[in-house]
């Protein structure tokens, strides 16, 4: 499988706390990475690090060939990643299908202002409806974002992001919240898109999950790279146990 995305040597600081040391990372094309570790690991700092919204002390990013360490983040989305939040936070000022239809319309004329313009414009729902379709949330479409349950949110989130075409999915926790039931169905739509051809990371908690569902697993602990590789085998690791189990 040929690399699609690369980060080395990633430091980032905030004030006096390390948050990520020296950090390195590679993503295949196609692959399902999910990115796990214990509380404060640093894997969102990361995360935010590649879409830009964190400014690392330093950093070498790669998205396929190009180097996109300098760049700003509507840069980076245009290029190609879009990424999902720990906390959602859809406009909850708009409908279901409207905050897919400005995700889709972002895509197209990359500025906020636009993007607003083109949300009653027909090819855009029609683009949105088929996120929701992908995500199966489109019975919601013409509901108020403030009012709906968490599984709804967690699915919007998702929707809003495939809604940029990106080369490379990234979410932080999709499955935070939800009760197993719950959890596993939306494990298995996120599943699905990668089956489709999407790359994939994925920070998530949920072992269960996160072990049924990925093909390669990046540890990170305290800031550093823990192991990577594949699942059964990176988890039967002392070193991982002991930073699961605190010891
Ligand atoms: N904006 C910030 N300002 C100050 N410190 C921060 C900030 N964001 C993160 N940190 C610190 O950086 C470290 C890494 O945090 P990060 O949120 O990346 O961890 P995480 O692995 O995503 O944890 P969790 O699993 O709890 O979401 C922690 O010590 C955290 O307190
Ligand atoms: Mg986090």
């Amino acid at each position: 499988m040929s690399e699609i995305l690369r980060a080395e040597s990633v430091t980032v600081k905030f004030g006096g706390v390390t948050a990520l040391d020296n950090v390195s990372l590679f993503v295949a094309k196609g692959e399902f990475l999910s990115l796990i570790g214990p509380n404060g690991a640093g894997k969102t700092t990361l995360l935010n690090t590649l879409t830009g919204v964190v400014k690392p002390v330093s950093a070498v990013l790669k998205l396929e060939d190009q180097n996109i360490s300098g760049l700003q983040t509507h840069e980076r989305i245009r290029k190609g990643l879009a990424l999902t939040h720990q906390i959602v936070r859809p406009f909850t000022s708009m409908t279901v299908l409207e905050n897919v239809a400005f995700a889709a319309g972002f895509k197209k004329v990359r500025k906020i202002w636009p993007s607003l313009m083109t949300l009653d414009r027909a090819p855009e729902k029609e683009k949105a409806v088929r996120f929701l379709e992908m995500v199966d949330i489109e019975s919601y479409r013409d509901h108020e974002v403030s009012k709906l349950p968490l599984g709804v949110l967690k699915r919007l989130e998702v929707a809003r992001a495939l809604a940029v075409e990106p080369k490379i999915l990234l979410l932080d926790e999709p499955l935070a919240g939800l009760n197993s039931q719950e959890a596993g169905k939306l494990a298995d739509m996120v599943k699905e898109v990668s089956r489709q051809g999407m790359t994939i990371v994925m920070i998530e908690h949920n072992l269960s999950e996160v072990l049924r569902i990925s093909d390669r697993l990046h540890v990170l602990d305290n800031g550093r790279n823990l192991a990577h590789g594949e699942p059964a085998e990176v988890m039967k690791q002392p070193r991982v146990r002991a930073a699961y189990l605190g010891g």
